[in-house]
């Protein structure tokens, strides 16, 4: 068997935490294609899960019952395409999670540690199926698979963090100001890492990456080589990082 081979077989499972503005979901995008892995974007599903609270009319801090649709519903993803789209029963929500209605509310649902539970078990049973993913997510290292083959923090100043965030809200046509959003940031920091259910924790033996100053493809491939020190047996796709 080849070295090519043995990484095609081998199981691996790469976690990316760390909080919102850092670039996480694009970065674990590129790091799966860069090396042939599939990619898990856990926070869409639990924006999926507040879709399910809006149509159904429940309240997103009532994790008992939006826990107990959630596990009558179904929230899946269809592989077939990049990235997957996700799916609630069988209709694609992928452009609906992405409303202001559903950012509003999603912090609330994603507080309910019931609707945790429901996701979190969901994650694993992912994990199971699809055993050569990068699983990106604020928990997925921490608790979700804590024995993950490699673990990242990604961090960001929260300067830079605020200026992600304005240009992405310049981008829907709304406004606000830089020094309004990073005091924001720093406010749901310090919630977020103190919070009694699921606080942002850099997991153990997780690689702290801070992608201030550094480009999405920079960050990339320090992950890339990591990764590769890590396993040395595993190669890279040859393919450019799209
Ligand atoms: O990354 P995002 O903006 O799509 O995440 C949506 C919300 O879900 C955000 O409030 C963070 C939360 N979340 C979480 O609590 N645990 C995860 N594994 C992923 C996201």
């Amino acid at each position: 068997m080849s070295v090519r081979d043995a990484f095609e077989a081998r199981t691996l499972i790469i976690t990316i935490d760390g909080p919102a503005g850092t670039g996480k979901s694009s970065v674990a995008h590129r790091l799966a294609k860069a090396l042939g892995l599939e990619f898990l974007d856990t926070g869409a599903m639990y924006r999926a899960a507040s879709v399910l609270a809006m149509e159904e009319g429940i309240d997103p801090a009532d994790g008992g019952r939006l826990a107990q649709r959630l596990r009558e519903r179904r929230i899946a993803f269809d592989w077939r395409a990049d990235p997957p789209r996700i799916l609630l029963d069988r209709t694609d929500v992928s452009r609906k999670i992405r409303l202001l209605a559903v950012s509003e509310i999603v912090s609330i649902v994603a507080a309910c540690p019931e609707v945790r539970a429901v996701l979190i078990e969901a994650q694993r049973r992912l994990g199971a199926e699809h055993p050569r993913l990068v699983s990106e997510g604020r928990d997925q290292g921490s608790v979700v698979f804590p024995d993950a083959d490699v673990r990242f923090f990604l961090t960001a100043s929260p300067q830079v963090r605020a200026l992600r965030r304005l240009e992405q809200l310049r981008g829907q046509g709304m406004d606000a100001t830089l020094e309004a959003i990073e005091q924001d940031i720093r406010r749901r920091d310090a919630l977020d890492s103190t919070r009694a259910v699921g606080p942002l924790v850099c997991p153990v033996g997780a690689t702290v990456i801070d992608s201030t100053g550094l480009t999405m493809d920079e960050v990339v491939a320090r992950m890339v080589a990591v990764v590769q020190r890590v396993g040395t047996s595993i190669e890279v796709a040859p393919e450019p990082v799209a």
